[in-house]
């Protein structure tokens, strides 16, 4: 996804806005572009590709200034190219600014603005701002883009600069996120879209809410139109470095093991039965007389919600829906005021996620958050809520965040079970079983370099088929969405159920399937479906528990999970498809951390 970066101070702003956008870059992006202000002048270079790009072009600019603003583009209106990437210019080339989001009437302004004689560059929505702005100026570039701002309708993180106005940087956020750092120095600013960019230069920062507009300037200090507290990042720089790890995807994959320590550590009560989810204790009374659930979320977060519904209905006893945020937004679902709805993202700031939670709040509906970035979007504007610690994922491709969502969720199954039916050692059973998994994800990690040698045997396939019942059945869909995402194979996940229903007319020996079939409630069907499958040729890898031998006479190959809960498998099956799809992709060559055509935090619809 797009991102941005800006800096006022006494420093080089080229080093500073470049390692600001490099430390950003991990969600995505095809071009690039800084504008770097001087005391004389104010220069802009972008280029197409990767920051290393726009880096050579810098050096042999040599640009001096210690203020401006930089930007990373993940295309969405318009290709990828030179005049398609930010920041843009008006026609005078005296303001130049930088966007995040989408401007949804650009069309109509755009043609506003052509009939009064601006001239445009891009096919980007984006310009329309750099023109609309100068279209209201008339002397300060903040009431130009307060007045502008008017117009627009669509989202925005946007910083705008103005050579008549040397070290200020106009900063605007609608629903796209963006932070203002204080730096060290009195009148330092570093402004940035992600916490990463200004972790390593202070952990002082003002978050912007929609629609404010802040002024940044030294000698004016700090000026915003509402006042807002000063916050503290909570943001480990060396975290969010790859270690001695090839990529982020490995390594995050490897730290399951933590990230399911970190979400249960001092919220398990095993005497109780009970967990204690301080986040949620506001609304505590308010949970006990819900009797409906609605649990939303995109990608891999859908996934969770859809075990996170096997789990709340078996052992909670609420009926629950689970909905693709980007579906629910567009429909007209029956809330009541015993509804309630627990909103799934790491990032906190997926567009989709955040619409749907703010039509839900207009209509008084409780919302719970369950979300990895503390200070995001979303857990801001939930009722209250409960964060995963998951730490910072930086690889596009989502693999410990899943299990920080499933360890929350079983974690609301004991809490919302415990206020209703659940006994107590039911409860017991599930909180014990929940502090083993560290131990049990670390023994199925151990196990990588046969996952690695079975992902080399399949790499040659184009095909791959994922399959899995009721808990198992969201992961089926999450192994194949990880497969696809950084392999580039086609992958496919069903309900096991289902594949007789249409699914079967494509397998054959050249197109395999990976079975989930835990020794669970639905292992007998399982090997029904594998049976099938077999009938046709098709060549199998199976997902068993540990000491399963009677699979291995029926398929080809056998990766061994550990035995736990039913409701937890999830949390073991998962990690070696993750594995799986990592290594198939290193095999195939891919670029595992930032996938083609993918992006990290999807900030617009
Ligand atoms: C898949 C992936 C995406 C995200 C989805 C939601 O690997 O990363 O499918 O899960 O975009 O993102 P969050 O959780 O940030 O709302």
């Amino acid at each position: 996804m797009c991102r941005l970066a800006g800096y006022i101070g006494e420093k080089e702003a080229v080093r500073i806005i470049m390692d600001s956008l490099s430390r950003q870059s991990y969600g995505g992006y095809d071009s690039a572009g800084v504008v770097i202000g001087s005391e004389s002048n104010i220069i802009c270079v972008k280029s197409v590709g990767r920051l290393e790009n726009l880096e050579k072009k810098l050096e042999e600019k040599k640009l001096k200034g210690n203020w401006g603003i930089g930007h990373i583009r993940w295309a969405s209106h318009g290709r990828v190219s030179l005049t398609n990437a930010h920041p843009f210019s008006d026609c005078q080339k005296k303001i130049y600014l930088v966007h995040n989001g989408i401007i949804e009437n650009w069309r109509r302004l755009k043609r506003k603005l052509l009939d009064k004689g601006h001239r445009f560059v891009s096919e980007t929505d984006s310009e329309i701002l750099s023109h609309l702005i100068e279209d209201y100026f008339e002397g300060s570039l903040e009431e130009a883009v307060k007045k502008a701002l008017r117009e627009i309708r669509g989202a925005y993180g946007l910083l705008a600069i103005s050579k008549n106005e040397p070290k200020k940087i106009i900063a605007a956020r609608l629903s796209s996120p963006l932070l203002i750092g204080i730096g060290e120095r009195e009148g330092e600013y570093i402004l940035a879209s992600d916490p990463a960019a200004i972790a390593p230069y202070t952990k002082k920062v003002i978050n912007l809410n929609d629609y404010e507009i802040a002024s940044v300037n030294p000698g004016n200090s700090l000026l915003i139109v509402k006042e807002r507290k000063l916050q503290f990042l909570d943001f480990d720089v060396k975290k969010s470095e790859k270690g001695p790890y090839p990529h982020f995807m490995l390594k995050e994959i490897m730290e399951g093991p933590e990230t399911i320590e970190n979400a249960v550590k001092g919220r398990l009560v095993p005497e109780e039965g009970t967990v204690k989810l301080g986040g949620l204790e506001e609304v505590s009374e308010k949970l006990k007389r819900i009797n409906r659930l609605l649990l939303v979320g995109c990608g891999t977060a859908f996934h969770a919600a859809k075990v996170g519904k096997y789990m709340i209905e078996e052992y909670a006893d609420i009926p629950c829906e689970a909905d693709v945020a980007s579906e629910l937004r567009y429909r007209k679902p029956l809330l009541d005021n015993k509804t309630a709805a627990v909103f799934i993202s790491q990032s906190g700031e997926t567009a989709d996620t955040l619409a749907v939670l703010r039509e839900f709040k207009k209509k008084g509906t409780l919302t719970i958050g369950i979300t990895n970035a503390v200070g995001s979007s979303q857990a801001r504007e939930t009722d209250a809520g409960v964060y995963t610690r998951s730490g910072p994922e930086i690889s596009v491709a989502s693999t410990k965040a899943f299990l920080g969502q499933l360890t929350v969720l079983a974690m609301l199954t004991v809490f919302l079970g415990r206020q209703r039916n659940m006994s107590l050692v039911t409860g017991k059973r599930i909180v014990s079983e929940l502090s083993k998994m560290p131990r049990l994800v670390r023994k199925i990690l151990k196990r990588a370099p046969e996952i690695k040698k079975l992902a080399k045997k399949y790499k040659r396939y184009q095909n791959i088929w994922f399959i899995g019942r009721k808990y198992n059945f969201p992961v089926a869909l999450e192994g194949a969405l990880k497969l696809k995402e950084v392999s580039y194979l086609h992958a496919e996940g069903t309900a096991g159920g289902e594949l007789k229903h249409g699914p079967l007319a494509l397998i054959d020996k050249r197109f395999p399937t990976i079975a989930i079939c835990p020794s669970d409630s639905v292992y007998d069907k399982m090997v029904s479906n594998i049976q099938e499958i077999r009938a046709r040729q098709g060549r199998i890898i199976a997902l068993a528990t540990e000491r399963n031998r009677e699979i291995e006479e029926i398929v080809d190959d056998v990766i061994y999970i550990l035995k736990t809960l039913e409701m937890l498998t999830p949390l073991l099956s998962v990690v070696p498809l993750q594995l799986f799809a990592y290594y198939t992709a290193h095999h195939l060559g891919r670029d595992i951390d930032k996938p083609k055509n993918l992006a990290k935090s999807v900030t617009v619809e």
